[in-house]
């Protein structure tokens, strides 16, 4: 186990019991991160308590509050290493992995991640100007987006940003812009492949029902009509077949597709170089989850690419990959107290926690299982079958459905792992709950990287029209 702590009291941790009738192991492979339920630097002190990044759980929530996002420094850095060693190890030519930061955008995380290697993928101006304050060079970073407003292409345009042309409509926007623009825009143009995931399974067909990119009927016309724009500089193709995904197949398809496309692009005289194969890799939310490493990902998508590549007799196009959720989920979780409980006789015990819906939408959204311990506890007994419920006012608000815990009583503090993609960035104010803090850990140190919403906060863009105000 790696001991990341300074201090002495770092023990080896024990199996621990939750979530369910299999004990789990804390995170042990730095090799692929999303492959462990629980951080890299994850271990129980001479105390029993569990500690990440070498900060004592407890501890943190006591300085910090809670909930509270935590974030592992060492995690990251380990998934972001792990991609790019295993595209220059698969990868004959050049590649670059982009981080999709839609899976949690902070100025912190793309400092990072930058310092990292790795570029940057956003969706709006939001991510955008997050990742150009976190220092992402702009020649690293691509814009997506189905609907991008005409301020944002312009940001993106203006800063050197590759937009992904999604649709004709960013065509006809950025033709409105080229009188302006100093430079010919990087662009790279998205379309729907034809292969449709779900987690389980997938399928095959000519055409999609997608919101997302241009059909593949419309490929040629599109690149016909960019070929006569003199403000464009068609410099790749992108294609993304989903999210949370454990299949391999799907993506070796995939690399067929967009070898295609990329000999039609080349045959239309745009000197493309880059292809973009999207993210998708799934990790391990429960003990049952087996998604692949991230290097049979990459060996498998970059293998794929380099096969059809030299099938069709075109020269290697750099690599680009989107990783979100595999990057940056399980160096997450998040603390929260556990305040009331109650027990239906022979139906169910609630426990409820601080937190909730507001703060990880994804149970009420996707049904996504998780799993949590105490942590202060996580070798004790899980001799309860309780559902974690969070505190809104939804009685859909449950965070985690009939897990194994210790008896646990208000005061108590859990920890629910995985947490760090698709949490923080989707997070609401509902019930005008303020949003958590986030801190970072690393080598026994916390530093704050989001502070936590105050409720005055949410009153700040509330306006009283002057004829409503309360005569006293
Ligand atoms: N690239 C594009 C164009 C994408 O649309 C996405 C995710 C990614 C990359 C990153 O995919 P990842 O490696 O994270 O699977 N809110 C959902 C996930 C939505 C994913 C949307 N697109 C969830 O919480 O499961």
């Amino acid at each position: 186990m790696v001991m990341s702590s300074e201090s002495a009291a770092a023990v080896e941790a024990p199996p621990v019991q939750a979530a369910g009738p299999e004990p789990f192991e804390p995170g042990r492979d730095p090799a692929s991160p999303n492959r462990n339920l629980t951080p890299i630097t994850t271990e129980v002190d001479v105390k029993g308590r569990l500690q990440v990044g070498g900060c004592v759980l407890s501890d943190l929530a006591r300085t910090f509050g809670t909930p509270l996002y935590v974030l592992d420094e060492a995690t990251l850095r380990a998934s972001c290493r792990a991609y790019s060693r295993a595209l220059s190890q698969a990868y004959p030519g050049p590649s670059l992995a982009l981080y999709a930061s839609k899976a949690n955008s902070s100025v912190a995380i793309t400092a990072l991640v930058a310092q990292e290697g790795l570029g940057l993928d956003a969706v709006s101006a939001g991510e955008l100007l997050t990742a150009l304050a976190g220092g992402m060079p702009p020649e690293r970073i691509v814009l997506h987006g189905n609907n991008k407003s005409l301020e944002e292409l312009a940001l993106a345009a203006d800063r050197g940003v590759t937009v992904v042309a999604d649709n004709w409509r960013d065509i006809e926007l950025l033709t409105e812009l080229a009188p302006q623009l100093r430079q010919p825009v990087r662009l790279m143009l998205r379309f729907t492949p034809g292969i449709e995931c779900h987690t389980h399974e997938y399928i095959r067909t000519g055409h999609l029902d997608s919101k997302f990119g241009f059909d593949p009927d419309q490929l040629e016309t599109v690149l016909q009509h960019l070929a006569a724009c003199g403000w464009a500089r068609l410099t790749g193709l992108h294609a993304h077949i989903g999210s949370q995904i454990f299949e391999l197949q799907p993506h070796r398809d995939l690399a067929g597709v967009m070898a295609d496309g990329l000999q039609l692009a080349r045959s239309l005289g745009h000197p493309v170089t880059d292809l973009n194969v999207g993210g998708g890799l799934g990790i391990r939310y429960v003990v049952s989850d087996d998604p692949p490493t991230i290097e049979d990902w990459v060996r498998t998508v970059a293998g794929a690419v380099a096969q059809a590549c030299r099938d069709r007799n075109l020269e290697l196009p750099r690599l680009l990959c989107e990783p979100g959720r595999s990057l940056v989920a399980t160096a997450g979780l998040t603390l929260y107290t556990v305040g009331s409980r109650k027990t239906i006789p022979g139906l169910r015990t609630y426990l409820a926690v601080d937190g909730g819906m507001s703060d990880n939408p994804r149970p009420i959204t996707y049904q996504s299982p998780y799993t949590a311990v105490l942590a202060d506890r996580p070798g004790a007994e899980a001799s309860e079958t309780v559902t974690v419920a969070g505190k809104h006012c939804e009685s859909g608000d449950v965070l985690l459905k009939d897990i194994a815990l210790p008896p646990a009583t208000s005061g108590d503090l859990l920890a629910v792992f995985a947490t760090g993609a698709y949490n923080a960035s989707m997070a609401s104010n509902y019930n005008r709950i303020p949003r958590p803090a986030a801190v970072l850990v690393h080598d026994g140190m916390a530093d704050l990287v989001q502070r936590r919403e105050q409720p005055e906060d949410l009153l700040r863009y509330d306006v009283l029209p002057a004829r409503l105000t309360p005569v006293i």
